[in-house]
């Protein structure tokens, strides 16, 4: 069976409070009291992790499956040890290695894991739009773990439990997201969420990597846009850097990797005038020396290992929302 085209997932979903939610796809269907619902949920996973015996039983009796179609380090381990936290059963499928690579569909694929037990897909894929796909075609719920250069709802509500937790609060802070947006379905995502609770966002890249600016501002009107990062690091909260796509990125669109990097790499002097309170994040992995040099990954303001450590509570947590829908 052939899959069905992909559907556009770039149409926002109108946020609708208090709805049972079964599937997580974007952040653009959730707000901001939904998106601090998961924060909190998230803090409580977190005191569990810190247990001695940090497993509860919340998910007993429930199949989380991991089909990843992209690499990944981070994302799949923390979704496997959140998912094994709250009692789960677990299995995971990379497309190396499975029948993926003998031509079998997205779909077929799909329902084959349904057709072993499973309650919840993790899913993460090259192609945009393939977890609305898998959706169509799963009686229990799918989390989008990063699709194309759509969407990583996952993370963007990791970023934003991490700035939480580090500053106190969400709503008014200055948040600049520097590097290759155009590729990014981190910046996607947390672009939804952080407008949604609040927060003031500057996208920041040489014009090539920020995208279309029109549709940009058509569907944000409050987002800015900066091609000069130095001017905007004093009025700064929170520096997020993002990795250079070099897998995504066509020929042409960088001139020179250094030229990159000295205007817009975050390097110690930059850390050095953003203000005291301020922190420097990247969703990883990075490319250290060209979107970030060492000493600021280093940094007492990189909060780069607490964004990771943070993934597990807040993946149980997303884990945990979904587990009344997710018996097929
Ligand atoms: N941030 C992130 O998605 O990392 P991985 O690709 O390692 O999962």
């Amino acid at each position: 069976m052939s899959d069905m085209p992909i559907v556009s997932p770039f149409v926002p979903w109108v946020p609708t409070p208090n709805r049972k939610r079964r599937h997580v796809l974007d952040l653009d269907d959730f707000s901001a009291a939904e998106i601090i619902d998961v924060l909190d949920a998230a803090t409580s996973m977190k005191e569990v992790l810190g247990r001695s015996v940090p497993q509860v039983p919340i998910l007993r009796g429930r199949t989380v499956v991991n089909v990843f179609y992209e690499e990944s380090t981070r994302t799949r381990m923390s979704f496997e040890l959140a998912a094994r936290t709250l009692s789960a059963a677990t299995m995971s499928m990379t497309a190396k290695g499975s029948s993926v690579e003998k031509g079998e569909s997205l779909i077929d694929t799909i329902r084959t894991i349904q057709a072993l037990g499973a309650d919840i897909i993790v899913i993460r894929h090259g192609e945009s739009g393939a977890p609305y796909l898998a959706a169509q075609h799963f009686k229990g719920s799918i989390i989008n773990a990063g699709d194309g250069r759509h969407a990583h709802p996952s993370q963007a509500l990791l970023d934003l439990f991490t700035i939480r937790e580090r500053l106190g609060e969400l709503k008014g802070l200055n948040v600049t997201i520097v590097g290759d947006i155009l590729h990014s379905r981190v910046a996607r995502s947390n672009i939804w969420g952080m407008l949604r609770c609040g927060m003031n966002v500057t996208l920041c890249a040489p014009s090539t990597l920020i995208g279309d600016v029109r549709m940009w501002q058509e569907t944000f009107p409050t987002l800015k846009i900066s091609y000069d990062l130095d001017a905007i690091i004093p009025d700064t909260d929170v520096l997020m850097g993002l990795r250079l796509q070099k897998e995504r990125m066509q020929a042409g669109l960088l001139p020179a990797l250094r030229e990159y990097s000295t205007y817009f790499g975050i390097n110690q002097t930059r850390i050095d005038n953003l203000p005291d309170h301020a922190i420097v994040m990247h969703p990883g992995p990075m490319n250290e020396g060209v979107e970030i040099m060492p000493e600021a990954a280093d940094s007492p303001r990189s909060v780069i290992e607490a964004q990771v450590t943070n993934g597990v509570a807040v993946r149980m947590a997303l884990l945990y929302r979904l587990s009344g829908e997710a018996t097929a």
